[in-house]
């Protein structure tokens, strides 16, 4: 598999033709609150396929060290406790041949453009009463702040997801002020995932977005997101999927000093 395969943008010989396509009205609403949730992404047939791919990804299948993230825990080996993997579809390239990602590719381009093309995916597995929360983040503060993105996330419950065991919360209308302050989780530099730095935005009214199983979550670059912790008995499993059109040098330079 190579970073070309995974940034195909248009279907190959095996990709199923998209089942799914936003009403214009889904398009605005994605665009003034930046994040929409789409109750049935994806057909009960895909799931149980993503679910066979998703038990190998993390039972058989040898992933590189630097692809097993810990979202909070730190990385010098102490006990993962969001295991996460990073780019799975390098490893199970049949999960490039899901309706999952025939649809995110057409959500790619109808949201960011014909020249969107599939940018990177990931595994978050949130093991049965884990409180680890993913705290408040906007994507983008990870990227190179000499770039601007046109950039989305695709987020797929593999099982039904509330806020008891993990779902998406969203700050509705905060993407339109570029990214804010970010430190390493807990103002920990050894530690992988970032925050935001408190204060940095308001983010007193949350919108949760429980899913279906099959459901998803679609959300910008710069929209603010927070997922809780796992209180359930069981594993709460996500795929997401990540899109963007070539990014380009920004005009105004900006720094993130947190990634330095
Ligand atoms: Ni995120």
């Amino acid at each position: 598999m190579t970073a070309s395969n995974l940034s195909a943008g248009h279907a190959g010989p095996n990709e199923p033709e998209p089942t799914l396509r936003l009403a214009d009205q889904r398009v605005e609403q994605y665009r003034r609150d930046g994040f929409i949730a789409i109750e049935r992404f994806i057909d009960e047939a895909d799931v149980a396929r993503l679910q066979e791919l998703y038990d190998q990804l993390f039972e058989t299948v040898r992933v590189s060290a630097a692809d097993r993230l810990d979202l909070v825990a730190t990385d010098d080996g102490a006990t993962a406790t969001i295991p996460q993997i990073m780019y799975p579809s390098k490893y199970i390239p049949q999960l490039l041949q899901t309706q999952a990602v025939a649809n995110a590719r057409a959500i790619f381009r109808q949201l960011l453009g014909e020249d969107a093309v599939m940018s990177f995916d990931h595994a978050i597995s949130k093991p049965p009463h884990n409180g680890a929360e993913t705290p408040w983040h906007q994507d983008e503060a990870y990227w190179e702040p000499e770039l601007e993105y046109r950039s989305l996330s695709i987020w797929i419950a593999l099982q039904p997801v509330t806020i008891a065991n993990g779902c998406m919360s969203f700050i509705p209308r905060a993407h339109h002020s570029g990214v804010v302050p970010h430190r390493h989780i807990g103002n920990d530099p050894a530690v992988h995932g970032l925050e935001i730095v408190p204060g940095a935005a308001d983010v007193s009214n949350p919108v949760a977005c429980p899913l279906p199983t099959g459901g998803a979550t679609v959300h910008g670059a710069q929209t603010l997101h927070y997922t809780g912790g796992n209180t359930t008995d069981t594993t709460r499993r996500a795929y997401i999927i990540a899109g963007a059109t070539p990014a380009h040098p920004r005009p105004q330079p900006r720094t993130f000093p947190w990634r330095t």
